[in-house]
Order: structure tokens, then C-alpha cells, then sequence
């Protein structure tokens, strides 16, 4: 999962960690919040091509400022020590796809998985910070409040905001300072994902750090739990 990371960022461990989860922390987040984290496994190659982590926040939408801050922050440098297992909302912490398995719906799934997860919980939604990746082609021509805008209306492709978009997040505002990545100059786009079966008469439900909380369709990749099995076949979906 760490050699994921690194093939994503372009990083590696001892010279350019930058953004990128270590190993460390990856075993941490199935101590911390186990139930928010999942691999994508090509099972005819026996590697793991996706990862998505999570924790949870509590978070009113109509008051973001909580979470316009550096992503090192809010996730105590990947850490997840920030997470409250009473928060209403899902943060997403990191999601990311091998560049060779892009594009084959395998980041919608990992996406689905974390909507089922709160349904299950009943929570208000999903929360992230949607890097601006593409910024830096347009920095001499727009703000970042202006470029959002261009990707929303769909003028600008952005590599990593227009698939957020498409799998169904809603921007809220620009949070600055968000990662080192030059090619965003800094930028996320704080989004969300309201739950529709949300039932605000019933408590989020609170979880503890075992591994038989949430029942998932499943099969169990070690160190993760819960894992969406992909089988890849970037043609068939190509051409679908
Ligand atoms: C962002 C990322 C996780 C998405 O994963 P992915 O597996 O490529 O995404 P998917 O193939 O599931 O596509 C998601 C949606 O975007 C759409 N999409 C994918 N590629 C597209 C393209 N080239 N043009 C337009 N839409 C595209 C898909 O159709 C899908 O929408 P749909 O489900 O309505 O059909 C992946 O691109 C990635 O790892 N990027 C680098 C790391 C990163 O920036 N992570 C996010 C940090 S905030």
C-alpha cells in the first residue's frame, strides 16, 4: 500500500515521502477506525491497485471553517489520531488508484464502499479535500476560486477534481495550504457528500476498533478489512 503511494505521488520513502501514507500508518488506521478502510486487490495479479482511508469528524457544512486547514492537520500527519468516533460525517482521508487501473471505475467503487459504510453508521455524509491537480496549467489565468468554478461547469478537466465531481461530491470552498503537490499550488477543494438516507431522528452510530462491526460482501485481504475485489479489465469498461 506505501509502494501504492509512492507509484501515485511520484514520492518515495526516504528521499520525498511529501503527502504519501507510510506502511506504519496504514497498520495504524486498522487500530484507530478499521471499519473505514479498504483496498481494491487485482486478484489475478495479487496486488493491491487502490486504497481509500477514512476517519470521522464532526463537521456542519454551513460552518466549514473546521476543516479549512493543511491536510496535515486534520489527519495529524496521516496519523488519524484526529479521528472521533463520534463524528458525524466521514472524512476522506486518501484515496488513490495505481495510474495503470485509473479510469476502470475502481475509485467508485472504493467511493461506494465508504457510502456504504455510512449508511450503515448513519451519517450526515462524506467530507474531503479535493486536490486541485490540474491548477498549475491555469495559475497565471484564474484564482482558485475561479478555476473550480470552470471545472464544475465542466470547461476545465481537472485529473483528480472532475472524477470527484462525477462520483458525486459537491465543492464547498477552496482551502489553501491544503498539500505540498506544486501541481496545485496548495489547493483542495473542500467537498462533500450529503447521505439521502440520513435519518436525523437517530444518533450516528458509534463503533468500536473490532474487526466484526459493519457486514460487508467482502473477502478479507490482509491488513484490511474490508475489501472491494476488482478484477481488472480496463477494455471491457473502455469499451462499455
Ligand atoms: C482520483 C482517483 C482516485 C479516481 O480513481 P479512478 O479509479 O481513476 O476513478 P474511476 O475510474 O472510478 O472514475 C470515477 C468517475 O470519474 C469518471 N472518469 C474517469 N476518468 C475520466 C476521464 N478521463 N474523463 C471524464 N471522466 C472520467 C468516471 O466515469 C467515473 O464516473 P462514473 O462512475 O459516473 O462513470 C484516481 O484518479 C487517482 O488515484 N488519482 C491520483 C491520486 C489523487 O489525486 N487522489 C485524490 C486526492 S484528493
Amino acid at each position: 500500500m506505501e509502494a501504492l503511494q509512492h507509484q501515485v505521488y511520484g514520492t518515495d520513502r526516504i528521499h520525498n515521502p511529501g503527502d504519501a501514507i507510510l506502511a506504519e500508518q496504514f497498520l495504524n488506521h486498522m487500530k484507530v477506525f478499521p471499519q473505514g478502510q479498504f483496498i481494491a486487490v487485482d486478484t489475478d495479479h495479487n496486488r493491491v491497485v487502490g486504497v481509500t482511508v477514512s476517519m470521522r469528524v464532526a463537521f456542519d457544512p454551513k460552518h466549514p471553517r473546521s476543516l479549512v486547514e493543511p491536510w496535515r492537520i486534520t489527519t495529524d500527519h496521516a496519523w488519524i489520531s484526529t479521528h472521533n468516533p463520534d463524528g458525524n460525517w466521514l472524512y476522506g482521508v486518501e484515496s488513490a488508484v495505481h495510474a495503470d487501473y485509473q479510469g476502470c471505475g475502481i475509485g467508485r467503487e472504493l467511493t461506494d464502499a465508504r457510502r456504504h459504510v455510512i449508511r450503515k453508521l448513519n451519517l450526515r455524509g462524506l467530507v474531503a479535500g479535493g486536490t486541485l491537480k490540474d491548477y498549475h496549467r491555469y495559475h497565471k489565468r484564474y484564482t482558485p476560486e475561479e478555476y473550480l468554478r470552470h471545472v464544475v461547469a465542466g470547461e476545465i478537466f481537472d485529473t483528480n477534481l472532475t472524477k470527484q465531481f462525477r462520483m458525486g461530491f459537491k465543492p464547498i470552498c477552496i482551502i489553501p495550504n491544503y498539500v505540498g503537490d506544486p501541481d496545485t499550488h496548495g489547493n483542495a477543494a473542500l467537498m462533500v457528500w450529503n447521505n439521502p438516507d440520513y435519518h436525523p431522528e437517530r444518533q450516528p452510530e458509534r463503533v468500536y476498533p473490532t474487526r466484526r462491526t459493519i457486514g460487508l460482501t467482502t473477502r478479507q485481504t490482509s491488513p484490511y478489512l474490508q475489501t472491494p475485489t476488482i478484477h481488472h479489465d480496463k477494455s471491457a469498461k473502455a469499451g462499455a
